[in-house]
């Protein structure tokens, strides 16, 4: 597709951030950089009916409130789509809309299932599979990096991490990828309302299964799991299942192929990429700033909050969104952000979030990024566009759902 279409700060009146095209179609960033400026905190107008809501762009303003879960709650929600509609199904539940005392208990009992013991043989695997992808790929010269190679990766990284058997994993994919949308063929919503449904009973089944025979699998942690010596009830277990899906899968194939094209748009940086120059490492955490796969998570208001030193207060009730695709690009905190810079350190992006609701999956998306730069270090000597790319409508994941290019071999 054409490159995205520069929208200036004079249209600021006809911005709707709710709109999958305005993120798909347009440049934002001279709109951010206007808004970081002059409006840190600004309040969009209301769309369609649904409530209008503020959208907070500065680096420093979204780390507050990320930080604050007793003044901004997520449990009305945490992305504008529930915000908008004023709740989430799972709230109280799922660890991700779920605040306090409740959400540090589940929080703590998934870390299990992310201690670097019980995710030694994922990411070991994530290794071993990306190598292979790429080898294929590279064999065949020409592919689509997002198809054929970063499709797959995270999806069976989350399934090792919860122990799905191997005999189920073509069926979970399978209905992962109608539930979430992303088999590419137009499809509809009771399609994926009835798959989403069938994920749901298929890790109840499991969680039954892992309950009277646990190993140390996300699945079973939940499954035998104890808050105040009682366990999780079967629909905490399910959508805490269901949130490793949503929560691993699309964020890490956007970072991963929005970093291959930001080194093919970048060639010093790909040189840095193959003379070693740059550390694995260090860049992982430059491909998750310059992609931000996730553009904006947000919360509700609690209470009167004054913000901003201009009299302007957020109300109780209000809905508060916040732009890390904004933040990661704020010229406070990052040296030349506009720069793709594989060695940029410091890196303090937003990108996993920041305070209570860190993601948890963090170190399982760096490893996928680090396991795919490692594999293009050894196994690729060039990449080349070959075709028009294609980028996702959404108002919550950015990124490229396509991309054609030529592998040429080391
Ligand atoms: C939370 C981004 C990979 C599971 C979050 C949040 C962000 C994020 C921004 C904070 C949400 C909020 O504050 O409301 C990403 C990105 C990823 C990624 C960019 C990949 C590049 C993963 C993976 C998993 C995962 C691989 C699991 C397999 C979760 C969970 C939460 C979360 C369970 C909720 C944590 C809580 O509320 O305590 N993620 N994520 N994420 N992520 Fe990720």
């Amino acid at each position: 597709m054409p490159s995205r279409i520069m929208l200036s700060p004079a249209d600021i009146a006809t911005l709707d951030l709710t709109d999958p095209r305005t993120h798909a179609e347009y440049d934002l960033s001279e709109v951010w950089r206007h808004l970081r400026r002059t409006q840190p905190f600004y309040w969009h107008p209301s769309v369609g009916g649904a409530p209008g809501f503020w959208v907070v762009s500065r680096h420093a303003d979204v780390s507050e409130i990320y930080r604050d879960d007793k003044r901004f709650t997520s449990e009305k929600g945490n992305v504008l789509t529930t915000l908008l509609m004023g709740g989430d199904s799972a709230a109280g539940m799922m660890a991700a809309v779920t605040d306090g005392p409740r959400h540090a208990d589940i929080r703590k009992i998934l870390l299990k299932a992310f201690s670097p013991r019980a995710l030694e043989g994922v990411v070991d695997h994530i290794r071993q599979s990306t190598r292979e992808l790429l080898r294929d790929a590279v064999a065949r010269e020409e592919c689509d990096f997002a198809r054929d190679v970063a499709a797959d990766i995270p999806l069976t990284a989350i399934c090792d991490l919860m122990g799905v058997p191997e005999a189920d994993r073509a069926k979970v994919l399978e209905l992962t990828a109608t539930a979430l949308g992303n088999d590419g063929a137009a499809q509809s919503p009771v399609a994926a309302w009835q798959a989403r449904n069938d994920i749901l009973a298929y890790f109840g089944t499991l969680a039954e299964e892992r309950r009277r025979n646990p190993g140390d699998d996300a699945v079973s942690v939940l499954a035998t799991g104890l808050i105040e010596g009682r366990p999780l009830t079967m629909d905490e277990i399910v959508v805490n299942c269901y949130s490793l899906i949503i929560g691993g899968d699309e964020t890490s194939r956007m970072s991963m192929t929005g970093g291959v094209l930001a080194l093919v748009e970048h060639p010093a940086q790909w040189r840095a990429l193959k003379s070693g120059e740059a550390d694995i490492a260090t860049a992982v955490d430059e491909i998750l700033r310059w992609t931000t796969p996730a553009l904006h998570f947000g919360r509700t208001a609690m209470e009167d909050v004054p913000v901003g030193g201009q009299g302007q207060v957020i109300r109780a009730g209000d809905v508060v969104t916040l732009w890390s695709d904004s933040a990661n690009m704020d010229e406070e905190v990052f040296d030349a952000p506009e720069r793709f810079l594989l060695g940029r350190t410091p890196n303090k992006h937003l990108s996993f979030g920041y305070g209570p609701h860190f993601c948890l999956g963090a170190y399982l998306g760096r490893a996928e990024i680090a396991a795919m730069l490692t594999g293009l270090r050894e196994l690729v000597a060039s990449v080349e566009l070959r075709g028009d790319t294609r980028r996702n409508y959404s108002n919550l994941l950015s990124g490229i759902t396509s991309l054609p290019v030529t592998l040429r071999p080391e």
